[in-house]
């Protein structure tokens, strides 16, 4: 069953950032990973705030809690004052560590639309630009080696459908493993949204590119934490768990680089067309928090 029942939520975007009239800039940050992520989105969003001035800022939390799992409430609270318009998230979403009850507490958190409207929470907010802007974000996720889920094509247009009277423009979040699903649905969707990278992998693309139709697409944001383990993991473990295939509870990795990544897109706000794609990739490994 699609979310077409759901009501999208609505906020206004930090006052923050002086860029030029005419151009929205949306600046997304791939899987904020545990501890080490906690710290590195905290000591990046600052730099990346005052380098970029973003008119919006994306950031995927699904894996923020303590061990990468789900959002706990105080992982939440870490990243409520530090620029964050919009949390997007995915399959971590429903870890048992997640306090659900967040959903309903702020709209700015994101599940993926296409799970079970029975579930908490929504796939898509409303946000309103410093310029007046109004940016619909909807998170989805894929289906191919993922959970079952409702067709996120269906939920795409149906959501597109539901919104238009409401957003000026539109950007998707698709959290899904295949490179090739979530172009298809860049491709399926090119010049009806503006934007769509994916999340969900930890391993940042080098594929962006602008679609015929205006659609900016990267396949993946990749990670904000440490990258010198297993995808944001320790080494060690997910090592002995890749030859033993016995079950090992995941460990964030605690020694090397910390790095925020993600990608810019400069949206021509006259057109909606994404105009250009700037990869992020912040190492704040020996940055001060303050
Ligand atoms: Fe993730
Ligand atoms: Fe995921």
């Amino acid at each position: 069953m699609l979310a077409n029942n759901q009501e999208h939520s609505t906020s206004t975007a930090h006052a923050m950032g002086d860029t030029a009239r005419g151009m929205l800039r949306v600046l997304a940050l791939g899987d904020v990973c545990g501890e080490a992520g906690v710290k590195t989105i905290t000591r990046a969003m600052p730099i990346l705030r005052e380098s970029y001035k973003p008119d919006l800022v994306v950031v995927n939390i699904e894996n923020i809690g303590d061990g990468g799992r789900g959002v706990t409430r105080e992982s939440f609270q870490a990243v409520q004052d530090i620029g964050i318009d919009v949390f997007s998230t995915g399959n971590h979403i429903w870890d048992f560590e997640t306090d659900l009850s967040l959903f309903e507490e702020d709209e700015r958190l994101l599940r993926p639309i296409n799970y079970a409207n029975k579930l908490p929470g929504k796939g898509s907010h409303i946000v309103t630009t410093s310029k007046g802007i109004r940016v619909g974000v909807i998170n989805v996720q894929g289906l191919h080696h993922m959970a079952s889920i409702g067709n996120p094509f269906d939920a795409i247009e149906q959501e597109l459908i539901r919104m238009k009277d409401d957003v000026d423009l539109v950007v998707v979040d698709c959290h899904a493993e295949l490179a090739e699903e979530k172009a298809a649905l860049a491709f399926a969707f090119d010049g009806k949204i503006s934007a769509l990278w994916g999340t969900h992998t930890h391993i940042p693309t080098a594929d962006e590119r602008i679609l015929p139709q205006g659609t900016g697409l990267l396949s993946d944001l990749g990670i904000c934490g440490g990258v010198d383990g297993v995808i944001g993991f320790d080494g060690a473990t997910s090592l002995d768990h890749a030859i033993t295939h016995l079950p090992r509870r995941n460990e964030i990795v605690k020694k090397g680089r910390l790095v925020a990544s993600g990608a810019l897109f400069s949206i021509d706000i006259t057109t909606a067309r994404c105009v250009a794609i700037d990869p992020v990739a912040l190492d704040v490994s020996f940055r001060s928090v303050s």
